[in-house]
């Protein structure tokens, strides 16, 4: 098992310039997208994460060649093996759902696990299930999995009841090869979506009201291949700048998209962080000696993103007064904070709020984090925490964050990994 180990002192300045990697949540579905079609797809700016190498063997089941050289991957899906996504891997990597629509579109045919539990609440798939059922497929549930089939899907009209990243991203790809017109509102309106939907139409999908809540889909017979590059992560953008801010740093980003990071930064700057805009794709963060408290709620981009909920926390216990963080998006996302109390931290929680005291020393502890956002969390805490901190089952930060302890080691942090 591997670990990692901060020696963490309140008096650390972070400091220094800092690439930012390609976005884990973009790259996943223009994975899954390669299905699509039997030519070549490379993708550029990819994270090398563990999240990629997951989808990437879910994708050699299926049928996929793939290699990686440098940051670019070649990806091609002549034929399937199978349609078939296994739990094992399904499990690991919620995300694996997203070959799903794609599958069956191309294929006429899916079987996909059902992903189960979550670290971080119940996150059912039924708004996937649902629009793929709109589009003319025929779903049942056996045996833990997910079989679809159709021999064609149709367009229609389909409206989410509730914006879904994922689920968007599923239904985009599925009526791209739907015979007619598929009218899809109050769509998801992340950046990474808009990133799938423009490597969709260099493949020659027929795409309207790209980064709009209603998205207009006319269905071709055959996609092609294509180039593309992958978006910078705008959440591993986020946690450096609340790094920057929580150890008083002064950073430079590069390889950013600040368009990206508008509502982060505008809370950082009502904390007291200087942010400035260098050019279109780096930023530098200076933090400030008093932090501002500040209350924040989660929601759908453009909101504040709920994957930098348990970064904004840890910030929060070094402000000068209170904040409460109400976390709009997952149930039970707050698995972070006992980890945090065991550092020090003094935050209560009632249902989907926390209350987070400033102004609280944190003093470094054995912590273990059960998702990828709450183990960046504790690496944050451990950067100002007295002493000693170790992050245990390390697997999950690896799953989002290209080496995440080698670019804080270069700002000046004292963190190391251990392999045991
Ligand atoms: C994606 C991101 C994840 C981020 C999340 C919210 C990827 C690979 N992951 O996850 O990092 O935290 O968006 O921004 O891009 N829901 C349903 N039924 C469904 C689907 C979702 O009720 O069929 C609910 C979920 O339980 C959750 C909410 O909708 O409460 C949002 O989930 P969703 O946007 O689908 O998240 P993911 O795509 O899984």
């Amino acid at each position: 098992m591997e670990r990692i180990k901060i020696l963490g002192n309140e008096n650390l300045r972070l400091k220094g310039k800092v690439r930012i990697s390609g976005a884990k949540n973009a790259v996943l579905p223009a994975i899954a997208a390669s299905l699509l079609t039997k030519d070549k797809v490379r993708l550029k700016n990819i994270p090398l994460v563990k999240d990629v190498y997951t989808i990437l063997t879910v994708m050699k089941e299926l049928g996929a060649n793939s290699n990686i050289k440098k940051n670019t991957l070649s990806i091609q899906v002549k034929k399937t093996k199978s349609e078939q996504a296994s739990y094992e891997l399904v499990q690991s990597m919620r995300a694996s759902i997203l070959v799903l629509g794609p599958l069956l579109a191309r294929f006429g045919k899916a079987v996909v696990a059902l992903p189960g539990g979550c670290a971080i609440g119940s996150r059912p798939i039924d708004l996937h299930i649902h629009g793929l059922e709109k589009l003319g497929a025929s779903i049942s549930l056996e045996h833990g999995y997910i079989n679809a089939t159709a021999e064609k899907l149709h367009g229609t009209e389909i409206k989410f009841e509730k914006k879904t990243v994922g689920g968007t991203e599923n239904l985009i790809m599925a009526s791209s090869l739907a015979l007619g017109e598929t009218v899809l509102k109050n769509c998801s309106i992340e950046p990474e979506v808009i990133n799938l939907c423009e490597l969709l139409v260099k493949m020659g999908a027929r795409i309207d009201g790209i980064g709009e809540e209603t998205i207009r889909i006319k269905g071709v017979s055959e996609l092609g291949g294509a180039t593309h590059e992958i978006i910078p992560d705008r959440i591993e953008a986020g946690t450096f700048l609340v790094a920057s801010a929580l150890t008083r740093g002064n950073i430079v980003l590069t390889h950013v998209r600040p368009d990206h990071l508008d509502t982060v930064i505008e809370k950082l700057k009502y904390s007291g962080t200087q942010i400035e805009k260098l050019n279109n794709n780096s930023l530098r963060a200076i933090g400030s000696e008093k932090i501002r408290p500040q209350d924040i709620t989660t929601s759908s981009y453009p909101g504040f993103p709920t994957d930098m909920q348990a970064q904004f926390i840890v910030l929060m216990t070094q402000a000068s007064g209170t904040s409460i963080i109400t976390e709009t998006i997952f149930d039970r996302r707050f698995s972070h904070i006992n980890e945090l109390l065991r550092l020090g931290a003094i935050i209560e929680v009632a249902g989907d709020k926390a209350l987070v005291k400033g102004n609280t020393p944190l003093s470094g502890a054995e912590t273990i984090a059960t998702d990828l956002r709450a183990s960046a969390s504790l690496v944050l805490a451990g950067l100002i925490a007295s002493g000693e901190t170790v992050v245990n089952d390390v697997e999950h930060l690896d799953r989002g964050y290209e080496k995440l302890e080698a670019k804080l080691k270069s700002l000046g942090a004292r963190i190391e990994r251990i392999k045991e």
